[in-house]
């Protein structure tokens, strides 16, 4: 069963590492982040691997947010993001930052090279909002949240709201909820071994 975990996990901040390989227990892995992305709770419109506490470099991405749109279900694997034009600034949230939102300025066009689920690769270019979030969730994989690319104003302005994470943090790993950073770690490395 994977969950979404939050802001300040050690896991969000550790750069991903390559697939070797695309078989069945990966594909299921994927359709789980989906459903998990869909849900009520948190209708994302992208989640990158290590938001689920897996350590590869994979991320899912439905702008419509539409269990029903399946034409607009894309999996990206070991992408690779190039040719940067343009910039522009809009909002954007994280899954795992519930309830915070900033501008973020960001190339406003960008190549992603990644394989897909049938191990093909694949080429986009891609702008606007498909942009932002390929990149977005590349960020992800590299241990990089959008609050990390904020003017420090504006770093300022969110500063309570991240306290509050924080907080919550600990006491979920105090009652014992979340592991400690060695054994966090320990796990990641085994899931590195499988995989990449
Ligand atoms: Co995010």
């Amino acid at each position: 069963m994977l969950k979404i975990i939050n802001y300040p996990h050690p896991t969000l901040t550790r750069p991903s590492k390559p697939l070797k390989r695309v078989d069945a227990d990966l594909c299921r892995m994927v359709r789980e982040m989906f459903d998990l992305m869909y849900t009520k709770e948190h209708r994302g419109i992208g989640l990158a691997a290590n938001q689920v506490d897996l350590p590869y470099r994979l991320f899912i991405i439905n702008l419509t947010s539409d269990p029903a749109a399946k034409d607009e279900e894309f999996v990206f694997i070991n992408p690779v993001l190039s040719h940067p034009k343009g910039s522009s600034e809009a909002e954007e949230g994280c899954l795992s930052l519930p309830g915070l939102f900033a501008q973020v300025r960001r190339p406003e066009k960008i190549r992603i090279n990644a394989y897909n689920l049938s191990g093909e690769e694949v080429i986009y270019e891609v702008d606007d909002l498909f942009a932002r979030a390929v990149q977005h969730e590349t960020d992800h994989l590299d241990g990089v949240l959008f609050i990390d690319r904020l003017a420090p104003t504006a770093k300022l302005a969110i500063g309570d709201k991240l306290r509050e994470l924080e907080i919550d943090f600990a006491s979920r790993r105090e009652v014992g909820e979340i592991p400690g950073d060695d054994e966090i770690e320990r796990r990641l490395v085994e899931l590195e071994q499988l995989r990449t």
